[in-house]
């Protein structure tokens, strides 16, 4: 049995009363299956549908059509057994004001029958780094604190399904990799994770598998070690001084100096330096490196992506 299953899951939001825009689609019929203990990624650009997706999942939004099974439990005509094993962060800072770290995680234990929890909770607060807030009200918390306290929330009943929704936002460095090291810990363990992040250097880390969405469909699916492989191969990147030319900047990764092209053999990276040259601009620091997870997904949000020969 899967510890997730989308059954052609759409979401149709109906415009604001009044305003003449065309209802949104939000997602649009997604199927697929996350196995027991996978560590699985869901990609995609801002509005792609992960959040709503999600929703749908820990029963907060309803679907317009399709259905959801968390172990086998339909998330609507079996609410309280799916719930029971999700943890859910979301990525909405979300929190009572008036409780404090402690007693937050008490009360969201006993939300789920859990009694008894305090060895629990002591660990989930000294893995999160908040054992010396654990008396602090919520308000005195700074934002990247509260979003531990929202993982610890998320992490008090043991859910064996853990679902992430950008939970690096705004996390300082430090806090990241503990918190890593914590949820690859609980995957080993034998807990399914789901996690979506604008941070591909993490997502191609940790996750096994992943889906990317754009504009509510999934345009990929594979194993990140397939993404990787299905990938234009190698990446020409170097510094110029001045602005690249409009139709060569379309096809580029720009940051600031640096520019990225992607380069399928020798030919392909001569004549892009031979382009910039006659632009008449100077390419400093050449190298050619491996395509990363971010060149994969700026190429699949592209050109789509084939896999197999397959188109997804
Ligand atoms: N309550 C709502 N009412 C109307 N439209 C909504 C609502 N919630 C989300 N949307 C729209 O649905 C689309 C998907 O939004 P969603 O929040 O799922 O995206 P996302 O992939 O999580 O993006 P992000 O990376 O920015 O978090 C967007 O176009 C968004 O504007
Ligand atoms: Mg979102």
């Amino acid at each position: 049995m899967p510890a997730i299953s989308f059954q052609q899951v759409s979401k149709t939001y109906a415009s604001p009363r009044g305003a003449k825009n065309p209802p949104l689609t939000a997602l649009d019929s997604v199927s697929f299956d996350i196995a027991q203990g996978e560590f699985f990624g869901l990609l995609g650009p801002n509005g792609a549908g992960k959040t709503t997706l999600i929703s749908i999942l820990a029963g907060l939004n309803r679907a317009t059509g399709g259905k959801v099974l968390v172990h086998g439990h339909d998330v609507v005509g079996d609410y309280a057994n799916a719930r029971r094993q999700l943890g859910v962060v979301p990525q909405e800072l979300v929190f009572d004001p008036f409780f404090n770290v402690r007693e937050a995680l008490r009360i969201q234990s006993g939300y789920f029958g859990v009694k008894n929890n305090d060895a629990w909770i002591d660990e989930l607060l000294e893995s999160l780094g908040l054992t010396d807030k654990a008396n602090a009200n919520m308000r005195q918390l700074s934002g990247g604190m509260k979003r531990r306290v929202l993982v610890a929330q998320a992490l008090v009943h043991k859910p064996p399904v853990i679902v992430l929704d950008e939970p690096t936002a705004g996390v300082d460095v430090e806090l990241r990799q503990t918190l890593w090291q914590f949820i690859a810990k609980l995957n080993k363990q034998g807990h399914t994770v789901l996690l979506t992040t604008h941070y591909l250097e993490e997502a191609e880390a940790l996750c096994s598998r992943i889906a990317m969405l754009k504009q509510g469909r999934v345009v990929a699916l594979d194993r990140t070690s397939e993404l990787l492989k299905n990938a234009s191969s190698n990446v020409l990147r170097f510094k110029v001084d001045s602005e690249l030319p409009s139709a060569l900047a379309q096809q580029a990764r720009i940051t600031g100096r640096i520019v990225q092209f992607p380069a399928h053999n020798a030919a392909e990276i001569e004549r892009y330096l031979a382009a910039v040259r006659e632009a008449g601009l100077t390419a400093e620091d050449v190298e050619i490196r491996k395509a990363d997870l971010e060149d994969v997904f700026l190429d699949v949000m592209t050109n789509g992506y084939v896999a197999n020969g397959v188109a997804v």
